[in-house]
């Protein structure tokens, strides 16, 4: 074994061409997922751009500008004109997804449409499933849930994201697609998804933020990695596509045990609580942005992820520079 001052590892160091060589991570636009909020109202965020609402109209100018930078993939949210019981906005033919979908589909035919499969943007509660008792109903749920990937995959969605954690979703959902001979729709599970403080813009953005008590009677506990794996398994089990880890700073050794324990597509959801906690940072002068951005989606991909959902993608895409996506636009 030779060491210094035969070996220097700073021989590679030295430029950044140098650097670029032997770089083990790169960050290629291609496996970013842009998160976009419909909304029947637009609302610019200006502290947080990413977070801004826009109408079926906006979303259209905001996608054809995202597919100019090169952003290949997108995954909406809806804000409902109304909310109720039975979260009707998330699952009815014409909800504010529905109608996006219808709008985007044919003018961008290569952009890649995944939806957030959920219910709590859309229940007068903010829970991601049925209140019975006072509880978040699973199996009652499930119907629901399954109903909302079917209505997606008929507006014309390319992959289905379930984030409700309920027990069973990805198999109701599965099954209900097939019924309906979307056999070919992946599943994107939400598989480990934490009961996080960090989606607090999100719940502002989004409007759902639960009327009484919160997530962790569903969503995993902070403490837990082995359990996300027994949901990584039950999820490919029961006929996931591919599975998620959810937030992704915080949680980058679950991604990587995730990685070294199944070998399908991984996903991690860099959520808007670490996208706004850098926002502030640099707005009070501490940060840069972006080498904090760049450096914080390179953590996420060398810890094991495959794809990522970022805020950060639009920005992403005008700092790497890249041509758009041939054919689309
Ligand atoms: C819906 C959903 C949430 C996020 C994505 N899908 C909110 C939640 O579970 O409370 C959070 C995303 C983010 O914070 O960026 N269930």
């Amino acid at each position: 074994m030779s060491s210094f001052p035969d070996v220097r590892l700073r021989r590679f160091r030295r430029t950044g061409s140098l650097r670029g060589l032997v770089r083990e991570t790169r960050l290629d636009l291609q496996s970013f997922v842009m998160p976009l909020f419909v909304a029947p109202e637009p609302l610019v965020d200006e502290a947080l751009p990413a977070m801004s609402r826009f109408t079926v109209d906006g979303l259209l100018r905001e996608v054809e500008g995202l597919v100019r930078l090169g952003v290949s993939a997108v995954i909406l949210f809806g804000i409902p004109e109304e909310k109720d019981e039975q979260a009707t906005g998330a699952w009815e033919d014409d909800g504010i997804v529905q109608r996006a979908l219808r709008a985007l589909r044919p003018e961008f035919p290569e952009l890649v449409l995944l939806t957030d499969v959920c219910l709590c943007e859309y229940t007068s509660h903010g829970h991601c499933g049925v209140i019975v008792d006072g509880e978040v109903h699973n199996d009652q749920s499930l119907e629901l849930l399954a109903r909302t990937a079917v209505s997606h995959a008929e507006a014309g969605a390319d992959v289905v994201a379930p984030s409700d954690m309920m027990d069973g979703r990805v198999a109701a959902i599965r099954e209900a697609l097939d019924d309906r001979d979307f056999e070919s729709m992946p599943i994107l599970a939400y598989s480990a998804k934490y009961a996080s403080a960090f989606y607090g813009p999100f719940r502002e953005a989004a409007g759902s933020a639960p009327a009484f008590g919160d997530r962790r009677g569903y969503q995993m506990d902070p403490a837990n990695a082995r359990e996300a794996l027994r949901e990584c398994e039950l999820d490919l089990e029961e006929g996931a596509d591919a599975i998620m880890i959810k937030p992704a700073l915080p949680y980058l050794d679950v991604i990587r045990a995730a990685r070294e324990a199944f070998d399908v597509p991984i996903g991690a959801y860099n959520v808007s609580g670490e996208y706004a906690m850098v926002k502030a940072a640099a707005r009070s002068g501490w940060l840069d942005e972006r080498q904090a951005a760049l450096e914080s989606l390179t953590a996420i991909k060398r810890a094991g992820a495959d794809l990522v959902l970022s805020y950060w993608t639009k920005d992403l895409a005008s700092w790497v520079g890249s041509s758009p996506v041939p054919g689309t636009g």
